[in-house]
């Protein structure tokens, strides 16, 4: 077992990563190669445990590793594609246009029902964890045949971090959810896979979503799209629209140069 620190770049706050090969794969084993080549190792132990198994590259609280832990999964959105529809927030704030970039991919779960809406959409994630947990669970995705022929045509993902990828592509859309700060309150904690995904990417500060928010707003042709908490502030001075759903709010801003 090797620990990683993930602290890096904008990120605030991620907690040490310890990871485990429990597999002969050869693209798991390269995964998990890639991972410990590009990222500092320590020789503490993690709070969390990312392990290349059975299942695929899988996180785990380190206190719960006989568990099933995260990691990316297509398949349930894709079983439940009937219940997504344009006229949720969300969509509704895309609009009528085709090319969608997600500057903030996660685990891929807003990238993937755009997807299957018909957007084309090119996912972007920064963090080599997250890719690579991207990366297997779009092969396993490209396994099974639905998942294949409704995905495969509308959505890619590249590692990178979204600033220089938009300062060379022009999208029509670009959307952004950034890893907000904890609330304060308990009761308040946000999904499971969130919790998660805040142990190894940390969360978004300031300065981290307004660079991401002005480049985009250089960059797509038509419309960038920021997902917010309710209780927050508006990310930029003049929103076009904004669409509620119970817990967020999707903003929508003109691009710079139209
Ligand atoms: C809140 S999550 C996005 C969740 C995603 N919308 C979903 O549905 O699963 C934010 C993600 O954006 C990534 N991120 C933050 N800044 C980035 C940047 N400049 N470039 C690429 N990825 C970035 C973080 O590593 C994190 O994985």
């Amino acid at each position: 077992m090797s620990s990683i620190d993930t602290r890096q770049g904008s990120v605030q706050h991620p907690r040490r990563v310890a990871v485990v090969v429990e597999t002969d794969n050869p693209r798991l084993i390269k995964e998990s190669k890639n991972i410990l080549q590009h990222i500092k190792t320590t020789t503490q132990p993690g709070d969390v445990t990312l392990r290349f198994g059975e299942r695929g590259v899988e996180l785990h609280s380190s206190n719960q590793t006989h568990k099933k832990g995260q990691r990316v999964d297509f398949l349930p959105i894709v079983h439940g594609v009937r219940t997504l529809s344009k006229k949720q927030p969300l969509p509704k704030a895309i609009g009528p246009y085709t090319s969608v970039v997600d500057a903030t991919a996660g685990f891929g779960m807003d990238a993937c029902r755009l997807a299957l809406l018909g957007f084309s959409v090119t996912a972007i994630e920064q963090s080599p964890i997250v890719s690579a947990m991207l990366r297997d669970g779009i092969w396993r995705a490209m396994e099974n045949s639905t998942a294949k022929k409704l995905l495969q045509d509308n959505l890619r993902f590249v590692e990178s971090n979204a600033i220089d990828y938009m300062n060379n592509h022009s999208p029509d859309v670009i959307y952004i959810d950034p890893m907000f700060p904890p609330k304060k309150k308990k009761s308040a904690l946000p999904p499971g896979h969130i919790q998660m995904l805040q142990a190894v990417v940390g969360f978004d500060d300031v300065e981290a979503t307004s660079s991401l928010f002005q480049t985009a707003l250089r960059s797509a042709t038509k419309r960038i799209v920021v997902k917010r908490p309710t209780e927050a502030p508006c990310t930029g001075e003049n929103p076009i629209a904004l669409y509620k759903s119970k817990l967020v709010r999707y903003e929508v801003y003109a691009p710079f140069s139209k």
